[in-house]
């Protein structure tokens, strides 16, 4: 089984989780070839080829990111004096997300399957990219088989909550699992 894992990342914490499932995946099933690109990266030949699709973004204002909150995310966005930004922006942090992707995502292959994830702050009404993320990907013909799932980060900038890259690697060993299953092979 081909696994792609497509993520987008302002500041590294969707990239450490979106690699921690592809840990998990691989640890669960060694014969999957799994590939984790971030959204710039991942054209529309690679993801057709991707028996498997797992995407995944940060969570902006309740959602998934747009072009002016990735930019108030990277100026900073009111922070200052010791606050300020300590993280350093991910390549092509300004753009496109995963909303533009998902956009201009080709129709999925028959029986292809897919599964979504955000990472989003701990606080009631965080809201999460993850089940906007999931819908896109059943109306391009993907099987959603997991519970759109989201992972934690302490601050805007990370780090990731404690436990969250094992949570995420036992996330992807579960997608393996369901991989593994007779419907998927
Ligand atoms: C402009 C902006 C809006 C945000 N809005 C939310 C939000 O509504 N709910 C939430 O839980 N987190 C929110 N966050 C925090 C992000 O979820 C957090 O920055 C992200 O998980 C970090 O992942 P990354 O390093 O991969 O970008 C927001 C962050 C930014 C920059």
């Amino acid at each position: 089984m081909d696994v792609t894992v497509v993520y987008e990342s302002l500041f590294g914490n969707t990239r450490d989780i979106a690699e921690a499932i592809a840990a998990g995946i691989r640890q669960a099933d060694p014969a999957a070839r799994v590939t984790v690109l971030r959204v710039a990266e991942a054209g529309p030949g690679q993801v057709a080829e991707a028996g498997f699709l797992v995407v995944g973004g940060p969570t902006h204002i309740m959602r998934m990111s747009s072009g002016r909150t990735r930019q108030m995310g990277l100026q900073g966005n009111g922070k200052s004096g010791k606050d300020r930004r300590r993280a350093e922006p991910e390549p092509g942090a300004a753009g496109p997300g995963v909303r533009e992707w998902l956009a201009a995502l080709p129709l999925a292959r028959p029986g292809a399957g897919a599964a979504a994830f955000d990472t989003h702050l701990r606080y009631p009404l965080a809201g999460g990219a993850a089940r906007p993320i999931a819908r896109q990907l059943r109306r391009h013909g993907y099987r959603v088989t997991a519970k759109a799932t989201g992972f934690l980060v302490d601050d805007a900038e990370g780090p990731l909550h404690e436990g969250e890259r094992e949570r995420a690697r036992a996330w992807g060993a579960t997608l393996a699992a369901q991989l593994a299953a007779p419907t998927h092979r």
